[in-house]
């Protein structure tokens, strides 16, 4: 199978229907094309179209090639001042614009963000953008936390390794200054003792949002989540507008990307990029395209 999901490209050729494109054009590709038609696509939440094709998701090809074939609708034009490489990075950014925008964070909240990946960086970046002033990466490791706080993180928490769940959401609650509870929290690690600590770290009525992907099954403080009416939300992909905010939010500066670009290799060096990213190294490698020939 083809990989690769998070890509942009230069428009070679265009349909004869193609109004918006031309041949030269820069854009950043949304890799899932869905159906348009079933009842999730008409209701605006094409993310969880019942017949979605999403490059690299077994039956369908990734991106990873000389040419791709794309509806004109989800090739999205980048602004002259967004590099290709960025235009790259908006796929995982588009993540985050998804999980802040159904958090819905308004200005002056706070947000714990768990993970300090690539997702949980973006996360920590768009909730800042969406105007947050406590934004709290937390990661079990220490240089991660570091990477995150010169990024978008005003604080961090290095959980404790002998300190339970709940012992370790009172000290990021203590440590921040967050009264209740903090008001949104992003889980972009997947842990289950994220998943738990999250949910402590909850004020009353606070919203949380399950972004990572771990175990299919994780022990749940429900008793916590019932009696703080907390919103517990699920968050899948992108869909309406997100590569558009994505897109706006590098061309305004609102939020950079390239600091979380730390190699570039060529497509004849794919496999060593591959070796990186299972090795830990680096947070985002961009493979460039395949040479001309
Ligand atoms: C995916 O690409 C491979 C290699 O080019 C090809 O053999 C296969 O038919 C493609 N699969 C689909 C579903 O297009
Ligand atoms: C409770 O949460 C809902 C949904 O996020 C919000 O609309 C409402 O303003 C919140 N109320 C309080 C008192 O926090
Ligand atoms: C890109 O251009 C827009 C105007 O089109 C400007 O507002 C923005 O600051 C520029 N961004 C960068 C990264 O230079
Ligand atoms: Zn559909």
């Amino acid at each position: 199978m083809v990989l690769g999901h998070e890509s942009a490209g230069i428009i070679v050729e265009i349909g004869t229907a193609v109004t918006s494109l031309k041949a030269g054009d820069r854009v950043a590709m949304e890799p899932g094309v869905p159906c348009r038609y079933c009842r999730y696509c008409i209701e605006g939440k094409y993310n969880l179209c019942l017949n979605m094709k999403f490059a690299a998701t077994p039956p369908y090809n990734g991106t990873l090639t000389k040419y791709y074939v794309l509806p004109e609708d989800f090739c999205h034009k980048l602004p002259e001042n967004v590099s290709l490489e960025e235009g790259a990075v908006v796929e995982p950014l588009s993540v985050a614009v998804h999980a802040c925008r159904k958090a819905g964070i308004k200005p002056s909240t706070s947000v714990v963000v768990f993970g300090a990946g690539p997702v949980g960086l973006l996360c920590a970046a768009v909730a800042k953008a969406f105007g947050a002033s406590k934004i709290i990466n937390v990661d079990i490791q220490q240089s991660r936390l570091d990477f995150a706080l010169k990024y978008a993180a005003t604080n961090t928490f290095l959980p404790s390794k002998d300190g339970n769940a709940i012992e370790n959401a009172k000290a990021i609650i203590e440590q921040n200054d967050l009264g209740d509870g903090a008001d949104y929290i992003i889980e972009a690690s997947g842990a289950p003792s994220s998943v738990f600590t999250g949910i402590h770290v909850a004020r009353p009525n606070a919203t949380y949002v399950q972004v990572g992907c771990g175990n299919d099954v994780v022990e749940f403080p429900i008793i916590q989540m019932g009696c703080m009416e907390l919103n517990v939300k699920g968050c899948f992909r992108y869909g309406p507008g997100d590569y558009n905010l994505a897109i706006g939010l590098l061309r305004d500066q609102k939020v950079s990307v390239k600091e979380l670009i730390t190699q570039m290799v060529s497509f004849k060096d794919a496999q060593k990029a591959f070796n990186d990213v299972k090795n830990g190294k680096g947070i985002k490698t961009i493979i460039k395209g395949v040479e001309v020939q």
